[in-house]
């Protein structure tokens, strides 16, 4: 049974393993950490640095709580939840974030991450989110559409040099 958990030392070799297949396949639509920085030693370094993000101490940053989702002792993916709607948040990252490993997508991960990551947003006294993808990314479009989201408008990414990276921008009332 998948379950969003606080990041722990437990699963690090298992994100690891996640951030490593992201990084070998491509994986554009989320960027997690470069698995050449998680060593042995990388929990402990950044633990502070995501207790901080949490409780919003990062200057111009939303608030930004960090799960990851297990299934038993495999390592699944993850989700993170920016609960102020900052203009970063409005215009590029979203309120959400989330990703499935690639030897595990296709199997309803994804779906349920989302599902209980809603759940999260709402005990956190949240009424609606906002979820930017990009245009190109059907599959996550396809998930979020059937949790709810309703589309408000397409804008092109900041970023965006050549006139290709379309973000939708999706709201999911809570
Ligand atoms: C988006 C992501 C989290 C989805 O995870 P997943 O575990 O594969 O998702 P699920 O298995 O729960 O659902 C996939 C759905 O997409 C559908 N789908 C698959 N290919 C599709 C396509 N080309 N177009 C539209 N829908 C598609 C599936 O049929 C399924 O829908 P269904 O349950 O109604 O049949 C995963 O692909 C991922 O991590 N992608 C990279 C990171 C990312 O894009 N994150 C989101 C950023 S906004």
């Amino acid at each position: 049974m998948l379950k969003l958990i606080k990041r722990c030392p437990q699963y690090v070799d298992g994100y690891r393993e996640y951030c490593r297949e992201m990084y070998d396949n491509h994986i554009v639509y989320f960027l997690p950490v470069d698995p050449k920085n998680i060593d042995g030693g990388w929990f402990e370094r950044t633990k502070e640095w995501y207790d901080k993000k949490e409780k919003g101490l990062i200057e111009g940053q939303s608030p930004s709580l960090h799960f990851w989702a297990v299934d038993g002792d495999r390592f699944i993916g993850e989700f993170q939840l920016r609960t102020e709607f900052t203009e970063k948040v409005m215009t590029d990252i979203g309120s959400i974030g989330y990703a499935v490993r690639v030897c595990e997508q296709g199997k309803g991960y994804g779906t349920e991450i989302l599902k209980q990551g809603l759940v999260i947003a709402k005990e956190q006294g949240m009424e609606k989110v906002l979820l930017t993808v990009n245009d190109k990314n059907a599959v996550s479009a396809h998930v979020i559409e059937k949790l709810g989201g309703k589309l408000a408008d397409k804008m092109q990414a900041y970023n965006d040099v050549e006139g290709e990276h379309i973000l939708r921008r999706y709201w999911i009332y809570l």
